[in-house]
């Protein structure tokens, strides 16, 4: 077992299942290397760097998905970066047992903070960590800044990929403005839980920013670690 899982199995709070990690070989697994797979495919054509992971609603696996999907790229030898952009309710710091002093609100709020003093590693190979940082009073003024377009451009150059995770697209802006200067968005869907007028909310208010939805992954309502299992788009 590695020190994040064994870390994570310790706490109360939200952190997330990291299937990826726990176990490679288990279907949970493969299935994220499928959705790899057809993330990769779309990737082909345009040179998509920044992925934006969300859904209608709470709880329905943007967490899970974006965790998990940024172990299997780094496994892939992509050079990774996650981004808890839920500044409302961060998960990265928890489910990777990290400090969480600073992150992306240290960044965005102040110029004398560095990238690099906000970037942690993840103690996966290829994987690295931008915590959420303390709760912001203003989460979507700082995502809608000029601060955060010049975050983002700097990223590319320094990343082959960076996940950003975000609050529900309906209940807040802050995922519709990350979409808008994302090269892709990618919709979970939540059996049991997503409701059919919210998922078609979801994706008008994206299609309003112009968002590139690349796809929907399918979170499967079984227990995760108990042969739960995913789809890919
Ligand atoms: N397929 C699943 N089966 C069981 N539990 C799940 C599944 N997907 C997510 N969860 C759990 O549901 C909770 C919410 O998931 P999370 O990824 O944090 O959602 P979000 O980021 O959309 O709010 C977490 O405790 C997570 O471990
Ligand atoms: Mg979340």
């Amino acid at each position: 077992m590695t020190n994040i899982v064994r870390a994570q199995k310790k706490q109360k709070t939200k952190a997330v299942s990291l299937i990826t990690l726990a176990d490679k070989s288990s279907p949970i697994s493969e299935q994220y290397r499928t959705i790899r797979t057809n993330i990769q495919y779309a990737m082909v054509d345009r040179d998509l760097k920044t992925l934006v992971i969300t859904s209608s609603g709470p709880s329905e696996g943007k967490s899970t998905t974006s965790a998990n999907l940024a172990i299997v790229f780094a496994n892939s030898g992509k050079r990774v970066l996650l981004v808890d952009a839920d500044m409302r309710k961060p998960t990265v710091a928890k489910t990777f047992a990290l400090d969480n002093t600073r992150g992306l609100s240290t960044l965005l709020g102040s110029r004398e903070t560095m990238l690099h003093q906000v970037v942690q590693n993840s103690g996966v190979d290829n994987l690295f960590l931008m915590t959420s940082g303390p709760k912001p009073p203003n989460p979507s003024e700082l995502l809608d800044s000029r601060r955060m377009q010049e975050l983002i451009h700097e990223l590319k150059h320094q990343y082959d990929l960076v996940i950003f995770d975000m609050p529900p697209v309906v209940a807040v802006t802050d995922a519709q403005i990350v979409a808008s200067k994302s090269d892709g968005t990618i919709l979970v869907v939540r059996e049991n839980v997503s409701k059919r007028d919210s998922l078609l909310k979801a994706k008008s208010l994206l299609e309003m920013v112009d968002a590139n939805i690349l796809g929907v992954v399918y979170n499967g309502s079984k227990n995760i670690e108990d042969q739960g299992y995913y789809y890919g788009s």
